[in-house]
């Protein structure tokens, strides 16, 4: 191929996109168990990437691996290019990457508002040099706090509530609460754990319109787990599948909802 001809062709496939996030050879064992297997994939810059497979395949595993909760047994994720299965919960989170859980993780006594702001406050107090030096934070930051704390709430619809215990809140709401609390961390990166879990069916119908706003206004980068498949397929640019801790499938939706080794192991005939 003639030079011209390779420039030509490279023209027509376009800018190539930038890979965020690098999962290699990503593997966890729990005494005996794999629970996850050598997985790798990448995730582009602006994508929501969906990971699927049935209970016990290993998701939540992953995820856990990725925000540093697990440590690796082995493999490597890279984030932006460096490594960073070896940092801490909080030194990952400050590189711009927040999650929500499956299990929801919020302080039950506290305000929906607390709990935003508590967030907020450890990561304004987080730069590097305000960590070492326990700087206060600036009159600025401590102006703004509350006002967009309160935009987060707002923006999840939950401004309402604003002073209600969060262990009160219905299962929906506390889920659409841990999403506001990651956002006050300022993520580029945001892996939603099972969001619809526990929302009714309107609630869920709502949840990819949701989602796919908060993508779009914060320039986000999204992964997500969830078994309510029609959400996923909507949703995602692309799909992994896992089923016992292998990645079984990977591509776009359509790829993978025709996939005989994904309906067998978790999408059945239907
Ligand atoms: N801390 C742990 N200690 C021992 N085994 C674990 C631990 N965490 C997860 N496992 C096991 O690892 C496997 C993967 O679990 P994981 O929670 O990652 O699955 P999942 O795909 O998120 O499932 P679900 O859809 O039910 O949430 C399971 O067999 C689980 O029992
Ligand atoms: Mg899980």
């Amino acid at each position: 191929m003639t030079a011209q001809a390779a420039a030509e062709q490279a023209a027509q496939v376009g800018p190539a996109r930038s890979v965020v996030l690098q999962a290699e050879r990503l593997t966890r064992r729990f005494g005996g168990l794999l629970a996850v297997n050598s997985v790798s994939f990448d995730v582009e810059e602006g994508e929501i990437f969906g990971l699927i497979g049935p209970n016990g395949a290993g998701k939540t595993t992953l995820f856990n691996m990725i925000t540093g909760l697990q440590r690796l047994s082995s493999g490597s994720v890279r984030y932006r290019g460096s490594e960073i299965s070896k940092l801490r919960p909080d030194q990952i989170a400050r590189r711009g990457i927040a999650r929500t859980f499956q299990n929801i993780r919020l302080f039950g006594n506290l305000s929906a508002l607390e709990n935003v702001m508590i967030a907020q406050h450890v990561h304004l107090r987080s730069g590097v040099l305000g960590g070492v030096l326990g700087l206060p934070l600036s009159r600025r930051e401590e102006q703004h706090a509350p006002e967009r704390a309160c935009e987060l709430l707002d923006l999840v619809g939950l401004l309402g509530r604003a002073y209600q215990e969060a262990r009160t809140l219905p299962y929906g709401d506390q889920r659409r609460l841990e999403i506001a609390r990651a956002l006050a961390l300022e993520p580029t990166l945001l892996l939603l754990d099972e969001p619809a879990a526990g929302m009714n069916p309107n609630e869920k119908h709502d949840l990819s319109t949701f989602i796919r706003g908060l993508h779009d206004r914060f320039k986000l980068t999204v992964l997500l787990i969830e078994h309510h498949v029609p959400l996923v397929l909507g949703l995602c640019d692309r799909i992994a599948v896992l089923n016992f801790g292998q990645l079984i499938a990977l591509g776009a939706p359509e790829q993978v909802r025709q996939d005989p080794a994904v309906i067998d192991a978790y999408l059945g005939a239907e």
